[in-house]
C-alpha cells in the first residue's frame, strides 16, 4: 500500500451518487479527489464512461493514483479554476467537495489545524505564499481583514494587532504560536463557547489557498463543461462558501425578472439551469455520529437545461 496515509471518510456518499444520475457510458468530473472515497463510487459505475479527477495537492493526487488504478480515470493535478483547460468535452456530471481533507488536517507538516503542532504552511498545492509567509509579512491591516471577511472573527482586529506586536520579537513560526496569541486575545467568556482558534485558522486557510476566487471560477468552469441535463453537486462546509454556491445556482435558475407591465424583457435574464433540492441535503444523525466532520456539510444539486 501507498506510503502516504491518506484515510478520509467520504461525506454523503450515497446522496452524491443517487444525484449525479451516473450513466454507465457517461462522462464524470471529481473536482476535489482527494482520498478518493468518491471518486472509486463514480468510477465503479462506469463501463465505457470516463472519470477526470482533480486535486490540487500532488499528495492527493499520488494517493489517488494508486487507489483508482485499474479504473478509467484520468488524474489531474491541478486547480479546479482551471478545469476547462484540461478537459476538451462536455460531461455529465461535476462533483466539488470542498475545503480540506482529512489527511490534509491530521498530518501536523501541512500545518491546517489548532489541534497539531507543525509549521504554519496551510498550502494545498505546497506552492506559493504560506500562512507563515501571510503572518509575517502583512500588515495588521490586511490580516485583520483576512479574519474579518474569510472567518468573521469579532476579534479580527486584536488578534491582527497581537501577532504584528508579537512578530518583532520573534517570527510566528508554528500553528502553536498562532494559537497560543489567538488564546491570548480573546476573551474568556467567549472562550468557553467555541475553539477561538477555529474562525482565526479557516480565515488563513481560504486566503493561503484563494478559496472564494477558485470557488468561483470553479463553478463558472464546471457550468460552461455541462451538457444539457448535465448535474453540478457542491457539499460545503461553511456559511461562506454555501453563500457563493447558493448565489451561483440561483443565478443560474433564475430568468426574466421585469415586471410583467413591460412589453419586452430588458433584464435579459435567462434561465440555464433547474436548482434540484430547494433546502440543501444534509447528513443524518447517524453519518455525523461516525463522522463528526460531516457536521456542518452541505450538497446542494442543480441541473443545466
Ligand atoms: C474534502 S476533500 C475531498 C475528499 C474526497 N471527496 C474523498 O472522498 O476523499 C477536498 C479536496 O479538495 C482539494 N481542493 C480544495 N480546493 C481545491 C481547488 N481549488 N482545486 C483543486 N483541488 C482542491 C483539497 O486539496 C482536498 O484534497
Amino acid at each position: 500500500m501507498h506510503n502516504i496515509n491518506f484515510s478520509h471518510t467520504p461525506v454523503l456518499l450515497n446522496e452524491v451518487i443517487n444525484n449525479l444520475n451516473i450513466q454507465p457510458n457517461g462522462t464524470y468530473i471529481d473536482a476535489t479527489v482527494g482520498g478518493a472515497g468518491h471518486a472509486i463510487e463514480i468510477a465503479k459505475k462506469l463501463i465505457n464512461g470516463k472519470l477526470f479527477a482533480f486535486d490540487k495537492d500532488p499528495d492527493a493526487i499520488s494517493f489517488s493514483k494508486e487507489k483508482l488504478s485499474g479504473y478509467s480515470v484520468a488524474l489531474i493535478n491541478e486547480d479546479f479554476a482551471n478545469m476547462e483547460k484540461f478537459v476538451n468535452e462536455k460531461v455529465d456530471g461535476v462533483l466539488m467537495d470542498l475545503g480540506v481533507s482529512s489527511h490534509q488536517l491530521d498530518n501536523a507538516k501541512r500545518g491546517f489545524s489548532y489541534k497539531k503542532n507543525g509549521p504554519l504552511d496551510m498550502r494545498m498545492s505546497k506552492t506559493g505564499e504560506s500562512a507563515k509567509q501571510i503572518l509575517n509579512f502583512k500588515s495588521a491591516k490586511e490580516i485583520a481583514n483576512i479574519l474579518k471577511i474569510y472567518g468573521e472573527e469579532r476579534f479580527a482586529f486584536k488578534i491582527a494587532n497581537e501577532i504584528v506586536l508579537r512578530r518583532t520579537y520573534k517570527a510566528i513560526e508554528t500553528t502553536e504560536d498562532l494559537a497560543n496569541i489567538i488564546r491570548g486575545v480573546v476573551p474568556f467568556k467567549f472562550k468557553r463557547q467555541k475553539n477561538p482558534c477555529k474562525k482565526t485558522f479557516q480565515a488563513i486557510r481560504i486566503a493561503v489557498n484563494n478559496e472564494f476566487l477558485n470557488l468561483k471560477k470553479g463553478l463558472n468552469s464546471a457550468f460552461n463543461l455541462l451538457k444539457p441535463k448535465g448535474r453540478l453537486l457542491v457539499i460545503s462546509f461553511h456559511s461562506l462558501e454555501d453563500k457563493i454556491v447558493k448565489n451561483f445556482y440561483k443565478d443560474k435558475a433564475t430568468g426574466c425578472i421585469c415586471s410583467k407591465n413591460f412589453p419586452i424583457c430588458v433584464c435579459k435574464n435567462v434561465k440555464k439551469a433547474n436548482i434540484l433540492n430547494k433546502k440543501p441535503i444534509t447528513p443524518n444523525d447517524d453519518e455525523i455520529s461516525k463522522n463528526n466532520r460531516a457536521h456542518s456539510a452541505k450538497l446542494r444539486v442543480l441541473e443545466k437545461l
